[in-house]
């Protein structure tokens, strides 16, 4: 064989050995959860009819423009308390709405008020053992909240942002380092409820992490309040 030839050959034999064959593995073990392989068992399909709760995860989608209508005080309230809200089970008593590692419960959770029903315009931020809101600023902050989201204009269409936030110090001083990862995962469950609860009261939500950390911090008022996620809720 010519050597131009056989510097072709080689080549293509590198490439079948070290791309192709990792591929051929990852289709043989059905690794990844977009396809499937071969040997698949198939599950009966999903019955969303069959509870709200199914037919709002099916139904869930982002949406990033509102119908210019208030929405109402009575769905703020739920909403706010699908996130951290209490609840009881009959075995540990009161709890909340979404898991939290070791019960640190290190999640803060804020509302922008823009439009709402009953609701000043303003900055608050949901205490969940009472199920009340105090008052951080009685300023409307929606504009200065897109321009910390790189003027994402859902902010300012939605009647109201949620924002969640954490204090890393309450699940760290357990799990140290460990103690990030949980924060995160926390913030994920709390953030599903208020989506799904949104959806379920015939609104609008899309989750927005595109933002300046320190400017949306400044807007918490809070030096323990690291933000994590900005929701805009609104009317379809
Ligand atoms: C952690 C996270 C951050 C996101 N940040 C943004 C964002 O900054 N702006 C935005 O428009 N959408 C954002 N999204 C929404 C995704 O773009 C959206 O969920 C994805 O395109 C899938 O569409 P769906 O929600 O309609 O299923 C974010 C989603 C997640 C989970």
């Amino acid at each position: 064989m010519k050597k131009p030839l056989r510097k072709v050959a080689v080549l293509i034999l590198v490439t079948m050995v070290f791309i192709l064959t990792p591929l051929v593995m990852i289709r043989a073990l059905g690794v990844g959860t977009e396809g499937s392989s071969s040997s698949a068992i198939s599950l009966p399909e999903p019955r969303r009819e069959m509870s709200d709760l199914a037919q709002a995860i099916f139904s869930r989608r982002s949406v990033r423009s509102f119908a210019d209508r208030p929405i109402s005080h009575a769905d703020v309230s739920d909403i706010l308390w699908s996130t951290i809200g209490i609840t009881v089970d009959g075995i540990t008593g009161p709890t909340r709405a979404a898991p939290s590692a070791g019960a640190t419960n290190p999640l803060m959770i804020y509302l922008f008020v823009r439009d709402v029903d009953g609701l000043n315009p303003g900055v608050y931020r949901y205490h969940n053992v009472e199920h009340s809101l105090e008052l951080i600023s009685s300023e409307d902050r929606s504009i200065e909240l897109r321009r910390a989201a790189l003027n994402q204009f859902a902010i300012t269409r939605a009647q109201a942002n949620i924002v969640i936030a954490a204090d890393y110090e309450k699940t760290m001083d357990r799990y140290a380092v460990r103690g990030i990862t949980y924060v995160h995962i926390e913030a994920g469950h709390a953030a599903q409820n208020a989506a799904l609860m949104a959806e379920s009261l015939g609104l609008g939500s899309v989750m927005i992490g595109a933002f300046s950390d320190g400017m949306v911090q400044n807007l918490l008022e809070s030096r323990v309040a690291s933000p994590l996620l900005i929701i805009p809720i609104g009317s379809r």
